[in-house]
């Protein structure tokens, strides 16, 4: 047996409240990870203990909690008293005596307990897990989101920057990343923080903070320049590297902020994110650009000192892929790595890796941390649940063509990712190739915002050709322009504002069978890129399991499923060329089905020229020769 030690993410007490993950090292390695929301199924799953993802990382070795050597948690209570001051002002800003004395009392627990017993309800409710609990080291929140980047990036060094609303005192920190692990350079301190600003705007638009950030991010190049917003927000703060927010970040949460916008602006609170006005836009598109200002300048200014052109990222503000961008286009900067799960549930890698030599971390080429099921799991699932399903002899050209038809797919392959995007493990795909296809999966399956992009997955010999400036850049965190004369080939999964996409590059070592499946639509279309989106219905967690996979098929527009080595498909696919199975000429003694060029009239075989049983040359399809061997068990 090797040496296990668990790291993992509380969302309770002094541990913060969203995004609790759990991560099992193996030798330091990482085996095994999950965030809880995919197994309690609430989006972040606030205020909670991980006693899934904990449990779910054990049974992944068939390990007790006794087995473990250590546990380590990505937040050190002990350093919260540097801003006691700010928790008490907060609590005496509390309306009303009672709860002004309730909030002073439970500031007054958590200062208790952060200097005596620091771990004990996390020990407690690991209790209930295993018995006896392993010993427990607490680690710096931005110190764990440093070597989340840092360590895993293959620099030798680096200038690394986390950038969040707030862990123990930090909110932004420059570190010197160097093989001897990380020197804290410079601090900005709470309340001056990017993340809580961001937030605050979030908040004002309507969003939730945590959540709606990343819509803003979207909905900025839908703006345009607004010099009266610009005015009052640079009257507010003060942008470049020593910038300062605090006019609107003094009191945590985003209340304070969201009245001195108010108040600033003369404009109420937007009460949902619903059709945005131009304004609305612009001033999305304005605090965008601000904060592409100060981080940039952040860069362009202790980036000499570092002596490196390396730049690693984490926190939650690094999900920003527009301001990933502007940095890696800052030209000081050489390479950028910026450590996909960047939020809070990545603390759990970096808490397991900051006590170890960054040079000992392999580089992070994937994050297929979660669980995977075979295909005898699923073929006893179908079965018990009665659902037919078919076994492709190729499975990744039966798809490509489908989805060359118009076929909207879900596609469950492997292990499931770690972090906020799917990479191919739990995804729905799509034909990149038109709008029409891009509205068909807001129509169909995901049943969100029109103006909201979706992104590429692309096999990763095909960046250099398609992105301005195209590297590898597998983990869809980074944004790029798109070559004009490629542009048409991805409609679908363009920013229809600014023309830039956030692709995931494959390479066959990182998924082979996502890859194989990219290289067969591109023998048929010549394109070797797909529309990906997260496999999920509006507003969920990404689907974990077979069975959450079947019931989001029946319960969205989705016309094809693909779980493993098994094919679903809907009796009357809403696609444009409404392929279907007929099911009604299966062989009952064999269980083999036929292909049954079922167009509906309606197809578009025309558009492409092997979408029938035949092709130009008057040859069997792929399809048809592959519908032709499938069989069912
Ligand atoms: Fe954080």
């Amino acid at each position: 047996m090797g040496d296990y030690t668990l790291a993992f993410k509380p969302a309770i007490g002094l541990y913060g409240q969203h995004d609790p993950s759990a991560v099992l090292f193996e030798d330091g390695t990482p085996v095994f990870g999950i965030e809880e929301e995919r197994l309690t199924r609430q989006k972040h799953a606030p205020e909670t203990f991980p006693t899934n993802a904990i449990t779910a990382c054990l049974d992944y070795c068939d390990l007790e909690l006794a087995h473990l050597d250590e546990i380590y948690l990505p937040y050190d209570p002990h350093l919260r008293s540097r801003i006691r001051s700010h928790y008490i002002s907060d609590a005496l800003r509390a309306p009303g005596v009672t709860r002004k004395l309730s909030a002073l009392e439970e500031t007054l627990v958590s200062e208790v307990q952060s200097k005596v017993a620091p771990t004990r309800k996390i020990e407690n409710r690991l209790a209930e897990i295993g018995t006896p609990v392993p010993p427990i080291e607490t680690r710096s929140h931005h110190r764990c989101h440093a070597a989340s980047a840092f360590h895993p990036s293959g620099f030798d060094d680096a200038l690394v920057m986390t950038i969040d609303a707030k862990g123990e005192f930090d909110s932004t920190v420059i570190w010197r990343g160097h093989q001897g692990g990380l020197t804290r350079v410079k601090t900005y301190e709470h309340p001056n923080s990017l993340g809580l600003f961001f937030a605050i705007i979030t908040e004002y638009l309507g969003y939730r903070m945590f959540n709606g950030e990343g819509k803003v991010m979207g909905l900025a190049p839908y703006g345009e320049e607004n010099p009266e917003i610009e005015r009052t927000l640079r009257n507010l703060i003060d942008t470049g590297a020593e910038y300062d927010v605090t006019e609107l970040t003094k009191r945590w949460g985003t209340g304070y902020g969201v009245e001195r916008l108010e108040k600033e602006f003369g404009r109420t609170q937007k009460e949902s994110p619903e059709s945005f006005t131009q304004w609305e836009k612009d001033l999305a598109y304005t605090t965008q650009k601000l904060l592409e200002e100060i981080v940039t300048d952040i860069v362009r200014t202790y980036a000499p000192g570092i002596g490196s052109g390396n730049v690693a990222l984490a926190g939650g503000v690094a999900l920003n892929c527009k301001l990933n961008k502007a940095i890696r286009e800052t030209a000081v900067v050489d390479d950028l790595f910026i450590q996909p799960v960047a939020h809070d549930a990545g603390l759990a890698l970096g808490a397991g890796w900051v006590g170890q030599r960054p040079s000992a971390v392999e580089p992070l080429t994937d994050v297929y941390y979660g669980p995977e099921y075979d295909t005898a799991e699923i073929e006893s699932e179908l079965q018990t649940n009665k659902i037919e399903y078919e076994e492709p002899e190729n499975l990744e050209r039966y798809v490509a063509e489908r989805l060359a038809d118009g076929a909207l797919v879900g596609w469950f392959q492997g292990r499931m990712e770690l972090g906020p995007r799917a990479l191919g493990a739990r995804s729905i795909l799509a034909d990149p190739r038109t709008a029409a296809s891009r509205d068909r999966v807001n129509r169909f399956v995901k049943h969100r915002e029109e103006w909201r992009p979706f992104a590429p997955s692309m096999r990763e010999e095909a960046a250099a050709e398609y992105l301005v400036d195209g590297q590898p850049a597998p983990f869809m965190i980074n944004s790029f322009d798109v070559d004009p004369e490629k542009a048409d080939d991805l409609t679908a999964v363009v920013h229809p504002a600014d023309e830039t996409t956030r692709p995931q590059t494959v390479r066959e070592d990182q998924h082979p069978r996502y890859h194989r499946l990219l290289t067969e639509f591109e023998a048929i279309t010549d394109v070797p890129i797909l529309l990906n989106t997260s496999f999920n219905d509006h507003g969920e967690p990404i689907v974990n399991t077979p069975t959450e996979a079947v019931k989001d098929f029946y319960g969205m527009g989705l016309d094809v499923l693909v779980l493993e080595d098994y094919v679903l498909e809907k009796d009357a696919p809403n696609t444009p060329t409404g392929r279907s199975l007929d099911v009604t000429s299966r062989d009952s003694s064999r269980s083999t089905f036929v292909a049954a060029d079922d167009n509906h009239g309606t197809g578009s075989a025309g558009r492409h020229a092997d979408a029938g049983t035949e092709n130009s040359n008057g040859e069997p399809t792929a399809t048809t020769r592959i519908l032709s061997n499938i069989s069912t068990r």
